[in-house]
C-alpha cells in the first residue's frame, strides 16, 4: 500500500494581494530583520506573530562564534512570547530575512526543521492553529494555513500517550 501526502499553499505575487492585517504582520517581519544578530551567516532573519490576545510579538535568529548556540528567529520569538504574554498563542506568524548579498531578497523561505518542530509543539499546546506568511523584502508571498503541514508523520505528546 502507498500513501500519499500533499498540502496547499497560497501564492501571492506581492504582499500588495494580502488583507491588511497580514501586509501589516509582514512588514513588521520584514523591518525586524534589521535587528538581527547574524555577524557569521550574514544571513538575517526576521519573525513576528500576531497573537490571540491581539499584541504582536518579533523575534530575529541570534547567532554566536560557538555555531551550534544560535537560535532561529522563529524560536526567538516562541521564547520571549512565553514571558511577556505567558498564556497567549500565536495565531499567525510571519517570517521574512535579507543576506548582505542580496539586501532585496526577492523569495520566501520557511521554517527550519527545528523551528517547525517549535511550532507544532505549541499548536499542540495551545490548541491554536498557526498560520504562516512567508516572503523575502518583497515579492512573492506564501501563505499556509497550518504549521503542522510543513511536518508530515511529526513527533509530538500523542505519540507517547
Ligand atoms: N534561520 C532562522 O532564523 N530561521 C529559519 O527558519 C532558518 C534559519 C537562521 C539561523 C542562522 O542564524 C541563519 O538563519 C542561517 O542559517
Amino acid at each position: 500500500m502507498i500513501q500519499h501526502l500533499s498540502f496547499e499553499y497560497e501564492v501571492y505575487t506581492s504582499s500588495d494581494q494580502l488583507s491588511k492585517e497580514d501586509a501589516f504582520l509582514l512588514q513588521q517581519a520584514r523591518s525586524i530583520t534589521a535587528q538581527s544578530y547574524a555577524p557569521y551567516s550574514k544571513f538575517h532573519v526576521g519573525a513576528a506573530a500576531l497573537l490571540t490576545n491581539g499584541e504582536i510579538i518579533t523575534g530575529t535568529n541570534q547567532e554566536n562564534a560557538s555555531y551550534p548556540v544560535a537560535i532561529c528567529a522563529e524560536r526567538v520569538l516562541l521564547s520571549a512570547l512565553s514571558s511577556r504574554f505567558p498564556g497567549a498563542a500565536v495565531t499567525t506568524m510571519a517570517i521574512s530575512f535579507h543576506n548582505q548579498k542580496n539586501n532585496k531578497s526577492r523569495h520566501p523561505i520557511s521554517p527550519c526543521g527545528m523551528c517547525r518542530q517549535a511550532l507544532v509543539e505549541h499548536q499542540f499546546h495551545f490548541g491554536q492553529t498557526i498560520r504562516l506568511i512567508l516572503s523575502g523584502q518583497e515579492g512573492e508571498v506564501y501563505l499556509i494555513k497550518d504549521a503542522s503541514s510543513l511536518l508530515p508523520l511529526g513527533f509530538s505528546a500523542e505519540d507517547m500517550q
